[in-house]
């Protein structure tokens, strides 16, 4: 016991110390401390073994050319060899890497192309948090979850291109691989549909603060550059098309697919039981499928009952419900949620769904459910008892639409707020719920939904810093994360933000960086 105890303290003293100076986010799996430094300078020799490492190699040449010529002027000694493999044979699973660093050497290290992409990720946030002079360690690391995800909600705020490619980037260097992209609700319709050109020309028009704001939307070209930009970061892009509900834009261009809807719900929801709803979405879907190589399409499924009020008193989907022996209005619902998991499979792809879906019967090979009703922990848990694959994103903590600090005026609360210790804990305090399921949590994500975010500069105060806990909790072992050396290594990730010229919320100092005004007079606190 005793000899026991003196072995796990020597480990720390060695291992602890390390992970506190290195300044890498999110926190390796296992990182061992070396003696002395690697400094990159101009004279660093760097060789690949061929294919993506020459590819990855030629990046990391002109990436490291910044420290070549700071150490040039310093007329330090030159010499030194990073080298870059990817060898299949080392065994290691997707996404994992080693990278070890001595005085004299690199060595960069994977089995799959993602690990030597995060390789190389790693040594340049260490290189950068240290002018160029890495200190000698060796670095063992895999992720937690295959799913790291961020999603943002362009159909309430567009933000265009060049935003998007710069969280890309951030992405990437925090690991984070998946971007789940809301382009259609209620307020505009943000995707081009060759076949379906009002889509654009009605369905585009208008955003949350603004219903007469002129049409935003990315055409097919736009798509396909972002989709590419993201694989070469290795993010695999996630569209959502939201249905039955969240329709009013699709529907408000082609009123025929309308489900009706009251009131502010006006076209809320598609129509339920006609043939020719299930045929445009079908058609819909063959150009989404074809724009998006990922083997997942998003298509919402939340929160029907906001605006099916029509579903009750329309005669003929009444009569449609009893022909087909549905229980009620919320079976029809379900069999929607069915139609289109078939349609979905019909593309060759997976449907993912928010959580109201693990009600609807589908078979668990053909769904992924996205848990995010924090206050129904049951529907998690019934999720994953049916056997579906589960992504977790529960509004608390990991919605980003609600408040960081309890000084802020403009956001969500909901019995608190989301701050950034709470993510950083995430998935802690729900654990219990998923032991023994471990196969099926395929990971977690940040959601950003964008009602009182129009601006880019707000964009960045409610995603930064805290999307840099998310990574951290999405690849982070548990007994890996310590919250005191995460703000220890903070700044280094901050820095990084400022020199995007990002506007995210410093928890350091909040008074340095006030809250950006609500877009509007009602955009103040809202409860739930
Ligand atoms: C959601 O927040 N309605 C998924």
């Amino acid at each position: 016991m005793k000899k026991i105890f003196i072995f796990i303290a020597l480990s720390l003293m060695t291992v602890l110390p390390v992970a506190a100076q290195q300044a890498l986010i999110p926190t390796p799996s296992r990182i061992q401390g070396g003696r002395g430094a690697f400094t990159i300078t101009s004279g660093v020799r760097i060789v690949s073994g061929g294919g993506y490492a020459d590819t990855l190699a030629t990046r990391l040449q002109e990436e490291l050319q910044e420290f070549g010529k700071r150490s040039a002027e310093k007329q330090e000694k030159s010499g030194g060899v990073i080298s870059l493999r990817l060898d299949k044979s080392l065994g290691m699973p997707d996404e994992a890497y080693m990278l070890h660093v001595t005085p004299d050497s690199i060595a960069l290290r994977a089995s799959s192309e993602s690990g030597l992409f995060y390789a190389r990720e790693a040594l340049l946030q260490l290189a950068r948090s240290a002018g160029g002079t890495v200190r000698a360690c060796r670095i063992d690391d895999r992720p937690r979850y295959a799913w790291r995800g961020f999603m943002l909600d362009e159909s309430r705020h567009f933000f265009g291109k060049e935003k998007v490619k710069q969280y890309l980037d951030i992405m990437a260097a925090l690991r984070l691989n998946v971007f789940h992209w809301h382009l259609t609700d209620e307020p505009g319709w943000r995707i081009e549909i060759k076949r379906y050109p009002l889509l654009t020309a009605e369905g585009a028009k208008g955003n949350w603060h603004d219903p007469k704001a002129p049409a935003a939307f990315y055409t097919q070209d736009d798509i396909r550059e972002i989709v590419a930009y993201a694989a070469d970061r290795h993010i695999m892009v996630v569209p959502e098309f939201d249905m039955p509900g969240h329709a009013t834009a699709v529907c408000r261009a082609y009123p025929e697919v309308s489900g009706g809807g009251e009131g502010k719900w006006k076209h809320f929801t598609f129509h339920p039981c006609k043939e020719e709803t299930f045929e445009f979405i079908s058609n819909v879907l063959d150009e989404i499928a074809a724009l998006f190589p990922a083997p997942y399409i998003h298509i919402g499924g939340d929160e029907v009952h906001y605006g099916n009020q029509s579903w009750f008193t329309d005669p003929e989907i009444q009569q449609f419900i009893r022909d087909r022996n549905l229980e009620n209005e919320k079976g029809l619902e379900q069999y929607f949620i069915r139609r289109a998991a078939d349609i979905v499979a019909s593309k060759g792809k997976t449907m993912i769904g928010w959580d109201e879906i693990a009600d609807a019967g589908v078979s668990p090979d053909k769904a992924v459910i996205m848990w995010w009703r924090h206050d129904r922990k049951h529907q998690l848990v019934k999720a994953l008892e049916n056997g579906y694959r589960v992504i977790m994103t529960p509004r608390r903590p990991l919605y980003a639409d609600f408040i960081q600090h309890g000084s802020h005026k403009v956001g969500r609360v909901w019995g608190g707020y989301n701050p950034l210790e709470d993510i950083h804990r995430f998935p802690a305090p729900i654990t219990n719920l998923t032991q023994g399921y471990d196969d099926q949590v395929m990971g977690m994500q940040f959601s950003l939904w964008t009602e009182r975010v129009a601006d880019p500069r707000r964009l960045d105060y409610m995603t930064f810093p805290r999307l840099i806990a998310v990574a951290e909790s999405a690849w982070t072992p548990a007994g890996a994360k310590d919250y005191s050396l995460f703000m220890q290594r903070l700044p280094a990730i901050l820095k990084m933000l400022d020199a995007k010229g990002i506007y995210y919320f410093n928890p350091f100092d909040p008074a340095s960086t006030p809250e950006p005004g609500a877009p509007d007079k009602d955009d103040v606190l809202k409860n739930g």
